[in-house]
């Protein structure tokens, strides 16, 4: 039987006593509404560790609208179930009072500086995403220790900013995991099940226009502007609205947008589908 913690304490402690038993300690952090995408990460952590624990904590301080927070989907026994049956250990909760204790309300906590990679792109067209995120992974770290954390590449400006939080508290390791993926390309995403039918449809948009990039990238291109446009021009013509088609050097994400010839490079799109926003990112070099 998964153990169920809702006390960040408790689940600190339980994670101390498995490092003590000698046991490696794979963690995943999630919001929860669990699909495939959360799956993937969970199984990869349960086969490289002997203990695993994943937290489930929609996270306010994160929210750019109180509409999205509200709305984000919750149930907690359905995520425990499908963790139990990945064979996952431990699964945590808590309160925001718990989380940051003495505060009552989002408005009571004072975030974190998000540091260097959460400049530009979702940083934004966020603002205050990478602080709201980096603010409560800095709490839910503390709680796990030591261990190895599994992230997706799907959210691939946050996995820079959650290693440089890891890099400044020397703790935990941090190992990126690749997208998984509908069968038209669609990443996996707790918000696609919010859709209209005909948005879906449209959605394996993004996933073709990174598509396009990376087939010019690999017939030579490597002029920033042509790539950039490959992608935008598969948005266009779905008629999708565009937060971002954009590019980044993955190795130097404090450039400025960049121009002229790239050497590596990572497109990255958020788009908006109803009232729904996706996001999605591909490297075009391999
Ligand atoms: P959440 O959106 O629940 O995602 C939890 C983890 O699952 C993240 O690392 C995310 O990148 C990964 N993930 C989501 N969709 C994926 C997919 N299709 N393929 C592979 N991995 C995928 O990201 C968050 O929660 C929060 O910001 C959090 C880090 C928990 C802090 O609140």
């Amino acid at each position: 039987m998964i153990l169920d913690l809702p006390n960040p304490q408790r689940a600190a402690q339980w994670c101390i006593a498995q490092r003590a038993a000698g046991r490696s300690l794979g963690f995943v952090p999630t919001m929860g509404a669990l699909h495939e995408g959360h799956l993937s990460l969970v199984r990869h952590a349960v086969s490289h560790n002997d203990s695993t624990c994943v937290s489930i904590f929609v996270n306010p301080l994160q929210f750019n609208e109180t509409d999205d927070f509200v709305r984000y989907p919750r149930d907690h026994e359905f995520d425990k179930q499908l963790l139990q049956d990945e064979g996952c250990d431990m699964v945590f909760s808590g309160t925001l009072s718990q989380f940051f204790p003495g505060a009552n309300s989002p408005d009571d906590i004072k975030t974190t500086d998000p540091g260097k990679f959460a400049t530009g792109l979702e940083g934004d067209h966020r603002p205050g995403h990478f602080a709201g995120v980096r603010t409560i992974v800095e709490q839910l770290f503390k709680t796990a220790g030591q261990c190895t954390a599994y992230f997706g590449e799907k959210d691939f400006q946050q996995t820079l900013v959650v290693k440089d939080l890891a890099g400044s508290l020397g703790y935990p390791n941090i190992d990126v995991r690749p997208t998984i993926r509908e069968k038209d390309g669609l990443a996996m995403s707790t918000r696609n099940a919010l859709l209209r039918a005909e948005d879906r449809v449209r959605a394996g948009c993004l996933y073709k226009a990174l598509m396009s990039a990376k087939r010019l990238w690999r017939k030579g291109e490597r002029d920033a502007d042509a790539l950039r446009e490959a992608m935008r021009s598969e948005l266009i013509k779905a008629e999708i609205e565009i937060d971002y088609a954009d590019l980044r050097d993955p190795e130097n994400w404090q450039a400025e947008s960049p121009h002229g010839v790239m050497q590596r490079a990572r497109g990255l799109i958020a788009v908006h589908l109803g009232n729904v926003r996706l996001i999605d990112n591909k490297q075009l070099n391999d």
